[in-house]
């Protein structure tokens, strides 16, 4: 019996990606760039059937909802179209982390699925033409392929070489509850925010202003660049004409105890949000000690990863 497995890590944006130029290609509205989470992965194993059997099937260990199920098979569907293959699995996708409260796993997951897929159909393809496949899936998958650093514009992904390649990320993990709306439904909803005209131009220019302050070793202008960023792709949320947010009490006094940690020492770590309501913070390796106090502080309260 062939069984593939393959790992693949999620990964934060510190510019986002909100909104879609082209919906069916998972085409961005602007460009992204993120920071891949080395220390958490999405694993599948894809077990081959038997030749006769025309379907796929879940292994009962697998933490995927229902619709994730389906947006799996109809992503593997894709793939077996374009490779022109046969071949139905059991499937089987696990995460060392909590899934579904934006800490990207749809990223990581559909990055493993797409790697794995091409793995167990025998093709031989670039890494690149892999990230533009898995885009189709799920936009932010395309980022996992290039660690640390991935830069996204339009169809073409990359890794970019910038100055802090092994930064401490952690995540304070507010609720590991499921969200109500799904990413691609924020992208769709954005789009009514009367905010929404002007946010490529915004994201782009943060992007450009934030590369600079990677190369200039300016990391108070980073992480200035990081907030006002995750508070765009926020408030975009909460002015879309069908209003919705993930913010909860517990994300406000986080949000408010790292900013007057930043206040209070004129440093600290980056700080950012994706769709969900827990914070990401990323250190420069040679802050080790304010990582131990501001994880010794919330761990007292909150999950830390
Ligand atoms: C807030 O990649 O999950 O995490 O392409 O519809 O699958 P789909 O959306 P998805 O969107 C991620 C949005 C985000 C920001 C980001 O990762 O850039």
């Amino acid at each position: 019996m062939r069984v593939t497995e393959i790992s693949m890590p999620p990964n934060i944006a510190l510019i986002k990606y909100m909104g879609k130029k082209d919906e069916a290609k998972n085409i961005p509205s602007n460009a992204s760039l993120s920071y891949a989470l080395g220390n958490l992965k999405s694993t599948v194993r894809l077990t081959n059937l038997e030749n006769e059997i025309d379907h796929d099937e879940w292994d009962n260990q697998s933490q995927l909802s229902e619709i994730e199920k389906t947006r799996f098979i109809h992503h593997l569907n894709f793939l077996r179209k374009y490779f022109n293959i046969q071949q139905y699995f059991e499937i089987s996708s696990n995460n060392n982390f909590p899934a579904g409260c934006g800490l990207a796993s749809s990223a990581s997951s559909f990055a493993a699925l797409t790697k794995c897929a091409i793995t167990a159909f025998g093709v031989k393809i670039s890494i690149s033409e892999m990230a533009a496949l898995s885009r189709q899936g799920s936009g932010s998958s395309c980022r996992s392929f290039f660690s640390p650093w991935a830069l996204w514009k339009n169809e073409t992904v990359e890794a970019i070489n910038l100055p802090y390649q092994n930064l401490i990320h952690h995540v304070i993990v507010v609720s590991n509850s499921k969200k109500d709306i799904s990413s691609s439904e924020a992208h769709r909803r954005v789009q009514t925010s009367l905010l929404f005209p002007g946010r490529d131009k915004r994201a782009e220019l943060r992007l450009e202003y934030l590369l600079q302050s990677f190369e200039d070793k300016d990391w108070a202008k980073s992480y200035k660049i990081l907030w006002q960023e995750f508070w765009d792709m926020h408030a975009l949320f909460e002015t879309a004409e069908e209003s919705f947010g993930y913010l909860l009490p517990d994300t406000l006094f986080v949000l408010n105890y790292l900013r007057n940690y930043w206040i209070s020492y004129q440093d600290g770590p980056l700080v950012t949000m994706d769709a969900g309501p827990n914070i990401h913070v990323l250190f420069r390796e040679d802050q080790f000690e304010q990582v131990e106090k501001i994880k010794q502080f919330f761990e007292s309260k909150f999950l830390v990863l």
